[in-house]
């Protein structure tokens, strides 16, 4: 019984471990964009990051529309979306929690990419972004 008991023990400490180490960080997340594109982090682009986030597209009614349309020209300001909802800031330097939660940055860069880009986001693109956002104070 104590031994069953030591090892469930075991077992959540495992757990709450591996919760730990799921956290991402930008630069975690920017190391996991580059391998997947087969590139050198070294080789990620805080320039094309920067142009990704500034570059128009034609949107619905032929309105430009690009990541600044919402989340604003400076990424450490608070953006809206276009129903006028409050967007926290995108830049680590403004918000701790961007870039922490591969999932939710998974989630949103599919949402967005398709919205603005008619197309996902490449697995470099992704990385030059968090790359360019991480060095925006
Ligand atoms: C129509 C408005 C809108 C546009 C345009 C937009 N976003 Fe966003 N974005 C949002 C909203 C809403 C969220 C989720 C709310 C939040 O996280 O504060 C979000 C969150 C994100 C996140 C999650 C980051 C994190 O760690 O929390 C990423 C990445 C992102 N956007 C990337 C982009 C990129 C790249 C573009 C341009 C290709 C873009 N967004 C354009 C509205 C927009």
């Amino acid at each position: 019984m104590t031994k069953r008991f030591f090892l469930g023990g075991l077992a959540m400490l495992g757990m709450a471990s591996a919760v730990a180490l799921a956290a991402e960080t930008p630069a975690s997340l920017m190391a996991r964009y580059a391998q997947e594109a087969g590139i050198p982090v070294s080789a990620l682009s805080a320039a094309r990051g920067d142009a990704l986030y500034r570059t128009d597209h034609p949107g619905r009614n032929a309105q430009p529309v690009s990541c600044a349309s919402c989340h604003t020209k400076s990424p450490t300001q608070p953006g809206q979306t276009r129903v006028g909802k409050r967007i926290e800031p995108l830049a680590p330097a403004a918000n701790r929690e961007r870039f922490t939660d591969a999932a939710k940055v998974e989630k949103w860069f599919r949402r967005n990419c398709q919205d603005v880009l008619q197309r996902e986001c490449s697995a470099q693109e992704k990385g030059d972004f968090i790359f360019w956002l991480s060095q925006v104070k």
